[in-house]
């Protein structure tokens, strides 16, 4: 069966946020995070080595199932799916970036932070969706808000999400995980410290879902 973007959402509490600068970190590191029980892995477009490492983690991690994120343009949904991405994950949407993804195979999980945006989103066919940016959108409250006008969503709030204040959002029923960068500290990249990623990564994997 086809990945979806709920199979995404719902695989494991966190999704975690990366930001690679080298590509010989990438296998080790999703290697670390697999060993920890996570592995949808959102691999940013934010470094010129991004679509690299994405390539090297489909070839050689097969327990992993790596994403694209920040995802904002159709050339950007097209060159993350040729890399081997299995999903992606965007800011925000727009109409031809939904449309992007549809035609690359791409489950999409667009940025959404009001009402308005949500029913855009909707309305194109997209109902599991990326809270972005959720504690400077209005966290927990606003989520809970939602939860009447669009009981039929699933959210994964991102944006200020750490270990602190992650069961305070994975406790509502509109939320399926939560996404977060601090699974993959830039230090222990550095260091090559992936016993460190792999801790993480378990106790993330551990979180309770409400
Ligand atoms: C990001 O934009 O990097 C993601 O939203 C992750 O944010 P975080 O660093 O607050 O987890």
């Amino acid at each position: 069966t086809p990945l979806t973007a709920r199979a995404v959402m719902q695989d494991a509490p966190v999704i975690p946020v990366i930001v690679l600068h080298e590509v010989q970190h990438a296998v080790p590191m999703a290697r670390a995070l697999v060993a920890g029980g996570i592995r949808m892995l959102e691999v940013t477009l934010r470094t010129p080595q991004a679509l690299a490492c994405i390539e090297a983690i489909a070839r050689e991690v097969s327990e992993a199932v790596v994403g694209a994120g920040t995802v904002r343009s159709s050339n950007d949904a097209a060159a993350a799916a040729r890399a081997g991405a299995r999903f992606a994950v965007s800011p925000g949407y727009t109409t031809a970036l939904g449309s992007a993804c549809r035609e690359a195979g791409l489950p999409l999980l667009p940025g959404v932070a009001t009402a308005s945006e949500i029913m855009a989103a909707q309305a194109e066919g997209f109902d599991a969706l990326k809270f972005f940016p959720a504690l400077q959108s209005g966290g927990s409250a606003m989520l809970k808000a939602w939860q009447g006008p669009f009981g039929d969503v699933l959210f994964c709030p991102t944006g200020g999400i750490q270990p602190g204040n992650a069961a305070e959002f994975l406790a509502l029923a509109n939320v399926a995980c939560v996404g977060g960068s601090w699974l993959v500290p830039g230090d222990a990249l550095a260091q090559g410290d992936w016993e460190r990623i792999t801790a993480l990564a378990r106790a993330a994997s551990q979180l309770a879902r409400g």
